[in-house]
């Protein structure tokens, strides 16, 4: 059994896709143990609540600096036995300090096809370039934004008449998917890194 710790910040959505898949068996051996919000009154944290996995809000305000603050969380998700890391809509950089501790057992989701339009608003940024396909991509951590080795993409054409919201919407579509996938291939052992390539074992 893999312990899951995952970090949010907002909405939660996709930490919904992961209770969801974990609860009807896609993702087998592997459980939520804890939820760790940087904000108060993220809906993430109802989420948690409503299917019975600890949850916390820390503040990261109320350290003396970014790393006194991963300590924290470090303790914490060590406290839990944690294997693994899930950035769902965490949106703060971890410092080499965090992605060190974790090496190679953190994945973030990104709602772009990266290297394309790393960072905040990665669905603004790509409509405003004018590309014609974009989507999301989860990859494993490094301490470089959005950067580390990538897992899973999966394209979304942009239409003609996309706004930011509609483009966002058939985005999530496929986080929801990806994400769940890219944790049931960690905890069945099939990622196998090599330089910047994830090998998909089968
Ligand atoms: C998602 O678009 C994710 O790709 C990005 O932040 C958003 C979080 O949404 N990193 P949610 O909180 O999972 O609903």
């Amino acid at each position: 059994m893999i312990n899951i710790g995952v970090l949010v910040s907002g909405r939660g959505s996709n930490l919904q896709a992961i209770i969801d898949s974990i609860e009807n068996s896609e993702i087998e051996n592997a459980q939520i143990k804890i939820v760790i919000s940087d904000v108060r009154d993220a809906f993430a944290l109802n989420r948690a609540e409503n299917h019975s996995i600890d949850s916390m809000y820390i503040d990261p305000n109320n350290f003396l600096d970014k790393l006194e603050y991963e300590k924290k969380l470090v303790n914490i998700l060590k406290k839990y036995d944690i294997e693994l890391v899930l950035l769902a809509g965490y949106m703060r950089i971890l410092s080499s300090y965090f992605v060190n501790e974790y090496k190679w057992k953190i994945l973030n989701i990104h709602p772009a096809l990266l290297p394309s339009f790393p960072g905040l608003h990665g669905q603004r940024q790509a409509l405003e370039y004018g590309v014609k396909v974009s989507g999301a991509t989860v990859h494993f951590v490094d301490e470089k934004c959005d950067s580390g080795p990538i897992i899973i993409q999966k394209c979304v054409k942009v239409k003609e008449d996309d706004s930011e919201d509609t483009l966002a919407a058939r985005i999530l579509e496929k986080e929801h998917k990806i994400f769940p996938t890219a944790v049931d291939l960690f905890v069945r052992d099939k990622l196998k890194i090599e330089g910047r390539r994830v090998q998909i074992l089968d």
